[in-house]
């Protein structure tokens, strides 16, 4: 049986990486067999694009290219990690996949939405997520939470507009895809958001048993 491809997005500080910790917690008490990854990134190769895509430089970024450096670290993302993975029965959790492309590059950045589709279409097919979970938190919260963090990357630099643009953007992919996307309230305690999160998988594992 494959394995289940899950995703995490959010805005900056929502708390993905911190969910991944709730969800391998919750993969280890159940047995199942699984993969931490995360985009851009998640091998050699695509962690050095990653690099590209978040470092500081006194040049300004195409957005194009700064579009086609996402989708070249995911073709090599999903071919060299992800689908291996899936196709030996392992589940994959990945902190962010192709939603933080159409938010960030596409809703924040005003990006061809059409050129996205085809790129989507292209590098991902159908090997998108089998759920997404959208940790949703007021733009401000966000960033206080991650303000005492020393190194602040070229997007967490971005203006409070364009971070509430992304916020919008992940909600209304939410809504566009409600069977897939399931948000979760990252406003309240660590508690509270692990008790969501954990009520999700096991809905998921539930709605997934019967899959072959
Ligand atoms: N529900 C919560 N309540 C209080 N603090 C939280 C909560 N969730 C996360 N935090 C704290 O907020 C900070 C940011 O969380 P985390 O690193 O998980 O966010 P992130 O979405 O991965 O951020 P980034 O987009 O920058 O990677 C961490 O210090 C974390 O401990
Ligand atoms: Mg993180």
């Amino acid at each position: 049986m494959k394995g289940k491809f899950i995703s995490l997005e959010g805005g900056e500080g929502s708390g993905k990486t911190t969910a991944i910790h709730f969800i391998q917690q919750w993969l280890e008490s159940n047995n199942i067999p699984y993969l931490m990854t995360r985009e851009p990134g998640g091998t050699p190769l695509a962690e050095e694009i990653r690099q590209l895509v978040l470092s500081e430089r006194n040049e300004t970024v195409n957005d194009v290219t700064e579009l086609l450096l996402v989708f070249a670290a995911r073709a090599q993302h999903l071919a060299e990690k992800i689908q291996p993975a899936l196709e030996e029965g392992t589940w994959v959790i990945s902190d962010r996949f192709l939603d933080s492309t159409y938010v960030y590059q596409g809703k924040a950045r005003g990006g061809n939405v059409e050129f996205l589709d085809q790129l989507a279409d292209w590098v991902v097919g159908s090997n998108n997520p089998d759920a997404t979970l959208l940790l949703d938190v007021p733009v401000e919260l966000g960033l206080e939470r991650v303000v005492q963090r020393q190194h602040q990357d070229r997007l967490d630099k971005e203006s409070i507009e364009f971070h509430q643009k992304v916020r919008e953007g992940f909600l209304e992919r939410a809504s566009a895809d409600p069977q897939r996307i399931k948000i979760i309230n990252a406003s309240l305690s660590l508690d509270a958001v692990k008790v969501q999160i954990e009520k999700q998988l096991i809905a998921l594992n539930h709605a997934w048993s019967g899959d072959v």
